[in-house]
């Protein structure tokens, strides 16, 4: 049985005042987290020793949004996995629609992220996905299994182990315009397929693949149920403590 894997990507919201606020609600409420289910929040830089202090010693676990491909150096406005590490962070999502989109990261330069952050006992969730346009041009498995194979690129079998695939069809991303649960199986079981072909049955049967795009506390369910869906990136229904736990209680 794979574990489920709910992360809240709180993107560019939430100062210091507010971290307190929505952490101190999630932290009250971790008896509510179903056994078998991992709860992560993935609040801003800013945010990250505060969230630590916060949920230390509770089931809440905490990743980073993004993460420098260099160790250190003259690189202004980055951060490296050492101040991640120091900062408390288990995971940091990388390669993010969002970065693709507005900052330039490629395939290439995820998976020098991806080996950073794995050499530095990173848990990463990498993020991949087609736009609309590719989605009804019919080239979403294409598009999404060249992803795969290019962020995955020199990854040993042990390092597959400790990272998460997250399937978020750009189209879906805040959008409220969600993947149907079949779409969404689709794509996950075509990636399972990838990695089997790539590492054989075992790595693929305990890979964890999270759908994100859109995902609410009125579809989590229903997407949680589907055989290769493994697990939710949730944006927008993150931020508050009610809806997120409505989704990481429907992952039972
Ligand atoms: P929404 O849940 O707001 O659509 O965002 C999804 C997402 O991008 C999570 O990384």
């Amino acid at each position: 049985m794979r574990q489920k894997v709910i992360a809240g990507n709180w993107k560019m919201y939430k100062d210091l005042a507010e971290t307190r606020e929505l952490l101190g609600a999630l932290v009250a409420r971790t008896a509510e987290i179903p056994e078998g289910v991992t709860a992560v929040v993935c609040p801003p830089f800013t945010s990250l020793s505060v969230a630590a202090e916060m949920v230390r010693g509770s089931r809440i676990r905490l990743g980073a949004q993004n993460m420098s491909e260099h160790d250190e150096g003259a690189f202004t406005g980055e951060i490296s996995w050492k101040m991640l590490k120091s900062a408390g962070c288990d995971f940091v999502i990388l390669g993010h629609s969002e970065r693709r989109q507005y900052y330039g990261e490629t395939d290439e330069s995820v998976n020098r992220k991806a080996k950073k952050a794995l050499r530095a006992a990173l848990q990463p969730i990498l993020c991949v996905g087609e736009t609309l346009k590719e989605r009804e041009s019919g080239v979403t498995d294409a598009i999404v299994g060249g992803q795969v194979r290019g962020v995955l690129e020199g990854l040993t079998a042990e390092e597959m182990n400790r990272l998460i695939i997250a399937y978020e069809p750009v189209w879906a991303i805040g959008t409220g315009r969600t993947a149907t649960p079949a779409q969404a199986e689709a794509v996950h079981a075509m990636i399972r397929g990838i990695v089997r072909n790539l590492y054989g049955d075992a790595v693929s049967q305990s890979l964890v693949i999270q759908y994100g795009g859109s995902v609410k506390p009125d579809n989590s369910a229903e997407l949680l149920s589907q055989n290769d869906i493994d697990g939710a990136l949730v944006g927008g229904a993150c931020l508050k403590a009610d809806s997120f736990y409505q989704i990481i209680r429907s992952a039972k």
